[in-house]
């Protein structure tokens, strides 16, 4: 082989052309590497605090100056604009658009309203607004609404808070959801701050602080979109997962510590309300299996400028498919919103179903008693209705489960599904038993309305009452947090 100092003495145009790449290839590197050097320098300065946050500032406008970017996406949480099969942010009466709802939750606060959830920016109005809570509502209630409850507790501690009543922090929990759910001022880092999840993961020997860092993006939303119950008299909020995070071991849970949500006010079966076990369906699915975080699709990467930032506009990913699902998947938007919309109407389908036979074995069970059918007859046939209503539920109060792990949703509603039909085969001896023309005739329950009249609810007395409330104690709860210096009034403005 020649050397090269032979070929530039041969031909010295050569040694010019190798010359001039060399410089070119020098400057270009240099270039690459400022603009690194810049990108970290600016992403250092933008979320460097101009001015340092108070470590219980409770007001998100008061984080703004520092990270405007963040904030101003934030915000975006109060718009009311998208809908979707079954998602967005719009506020959708769920019993007007399907009233056997109210059937099945006859006896249980449900029943009066039931909306489905909007953004983050709402939740103090809506907590306040719903006609599910009233003062004598306990003050747990509040624990995934507001920041406020993240300095109410490190003030008085978790046990002084859970045992007081709604109404006594009227006038202290006035922001909704914001900065200090989800960062620690002072390092902005993520930070679980919810003593439930924390002491959830600490009976399994876990610190949910020190989970690796995307485990964390997803531990944030785990405090509050999951499944919890009170416990006892100081209603000590507490997650359910000392046996596992499948249903039956929720169930299991469940039975073995007696908890009962409510007696149904038809079948008289002791109930349970599932809440909203997204963390624990999500965990069931692809997704989570593959390492992908809730704030992966629901708080993807935005860009300005040349400002990579997370965009805190907390969403229905079908809103942003391009940022969501595309920085990972080739296929169109069209197609993969298609991919969502078909699990979740397959499941659908199921759910459907899985309502139909509930409706159907509360209104048998309630002709079974008023036949005269003893406790000992009715026993199993409660047990069964208790379990395949929570199993139903389960799924259906599982904000996105459908997508999220369409499989185990499906698994969970066929063993409903069976469970109910078991129960409704009981029953139709227990009928025969008792000469009861079958089949059962069922009420007319085609809208919300009569659906309520059905089960006996006053529901003028309930709406009056609740006006009352509105126009008199939150004025009076608004202004005091304004003298105590809890609220900007700018952050009730959208
Ligand atoms: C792979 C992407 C992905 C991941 C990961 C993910 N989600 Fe979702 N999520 C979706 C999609 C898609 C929907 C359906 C949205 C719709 O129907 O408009 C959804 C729906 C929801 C909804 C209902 C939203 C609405 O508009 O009604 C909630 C709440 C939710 N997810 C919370 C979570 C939580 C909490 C986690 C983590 C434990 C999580 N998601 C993880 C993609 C994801
Ligand atoms: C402090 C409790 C809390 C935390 C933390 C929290 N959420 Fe929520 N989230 C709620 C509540 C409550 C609602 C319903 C608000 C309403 O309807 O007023 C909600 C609503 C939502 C919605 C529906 C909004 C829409 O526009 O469709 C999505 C999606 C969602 N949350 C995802 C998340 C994700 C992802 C995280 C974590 C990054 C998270 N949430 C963290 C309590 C919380
Ligand atoms: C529901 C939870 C949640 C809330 C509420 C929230 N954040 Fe975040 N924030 C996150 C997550 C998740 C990340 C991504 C962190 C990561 O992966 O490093 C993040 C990242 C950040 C970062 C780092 C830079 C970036 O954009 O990635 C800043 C700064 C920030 N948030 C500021 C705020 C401010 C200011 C508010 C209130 C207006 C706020 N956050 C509210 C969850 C939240
Ligand atoms: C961080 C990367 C990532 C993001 C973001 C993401 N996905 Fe995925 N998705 C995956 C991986 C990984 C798999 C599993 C496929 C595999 O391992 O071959 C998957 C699987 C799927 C599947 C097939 C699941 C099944 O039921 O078999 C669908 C459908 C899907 N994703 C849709 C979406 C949609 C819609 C979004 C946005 C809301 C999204 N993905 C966001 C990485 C991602």
């Amino acid at each position: 082989m020649k050397k090269i100092s032979d070929i530039v003495n041969k031909r010295p145009i050569v040694g010019w052309v190798l010359f001039l790449f060399t410089v070119a290839a020098v400057y270009l590197l240099s270039l690459l590497g400022y603009s690194i050097a810049e990108r970290k320098l600016e992403y250092k300065l933008t979320n460097q605090q101009k001015e340092p946050i108070a470590r219980m500032e409770t007001r998100s406008e008061e984080w703004k100056n520092n990270y405007p970017r963040q904030y101003e996406r934030w915000q975006q949480t109060a718009e009311g604009d998208f809908a979707s099969l079954e998602g967005g942010n719009v506020m959708i009466d769920m019993l007007e658009r399907d009233p056997r709802l109210v059937v099945l939750w006859a006896g249980y606060g449900f029943s009066k309203d039931y909306n489905q959830g909007r953004g983050h920016f709402h939740t103090v109005d809506d907590i306040r607004n719903t006609l599910r809570t009233s003062p004598a509502s306990t003050a747990t209630c509040w624990t995934c609404k507001s920041p406020d409850v993240v300095r109410m507790m490190d003030k008085i501690g978790p046990e002084a808070f859970y045992s007081g009543k709604w109404v006594d922090f009227g006038s202290e929990m006035v922001n909704a959801i914001g900065c200090l759910d989800c960062h620690n001022p002072k390092t902005m880092e993520l930070e679980v701050n919810r003593p439930a999840l924390i002491e959830a993961f600490e009976r399994q020997g876990i610190d949910v602080n020190k989970l690796p860092h995307q485990e964390k993006r997803t531990m944030v939303c785990a405090q509050c979109h999951v499944e919890y119950y009170f416990k006892g008299k100081g209603k000590y909020l507490t997650f359910p997962w000392d046996k596992g995070r499948d249903v039956e071991d929720v169930e299991e849970y469940y039975d073995e510590v007696g908890h009962v949500d409510w007696v149904h006010k038809i079948s008289k079966a002791p109930m349970l309300k599932a809440q909203h076990p997204d963390y624990e369906i999500w965990e069931k699915g692809i997704h989570a299996q593959r390492g992908v975080s809730c704030a992966d699709c629901h708080m993807p990467y935005r860009r300005e400028g040349g400002v990579k930032f997370t965009d805190h506009h907390v969403q229905s990913p079908l809103a942003n498919i391009a940022n969501s699902c595309q920085v990972c998947h080739r296929e169109s938007e069209e197609t993969l919103r298609q991919n969502v919309f078909e699990r979740q109407e397959r499941v659908r389908e199921l759910r459907l179903t899985s309502e139909d036979l509930l409706v159907k074995a509360h209104i048998e069970a309630g002709a079974a008693w008023e036949a005269g059918a003893s406790d000992a007859e009715m026993k199993e046939v409660l047990q069964l209705i208790r379990h395949s209503q929570w199993r139903w539920d389960y799924v259906a109060a599982s904000h996105g489960g459908s997508f999220h792990a369409p499989l185990e949703s499906a698994r969970i509603l066929g063993s409903s599904i069976e469970k109910s039909q078991e129960a409704r085969l009981l029953l139709s001896r227990i009928l025969m038993k008792y000469n009861v023309k079958q089949p059962v005739p069922m009420p007319d329950i085609s809208s919300k309305a009569k659906a309520q009249d059905y089960i006996g609810l006053d529901m003028k007395k309930i709406i009056e009452d609740k006006r009352k409330f509105l126009e008199t104690l939150v004025p009076q709860w608004q202004r005091e947090a304004e003298e105590k210096g809890l609220l900007d009034e700018n952050s009730r403005k959208k």
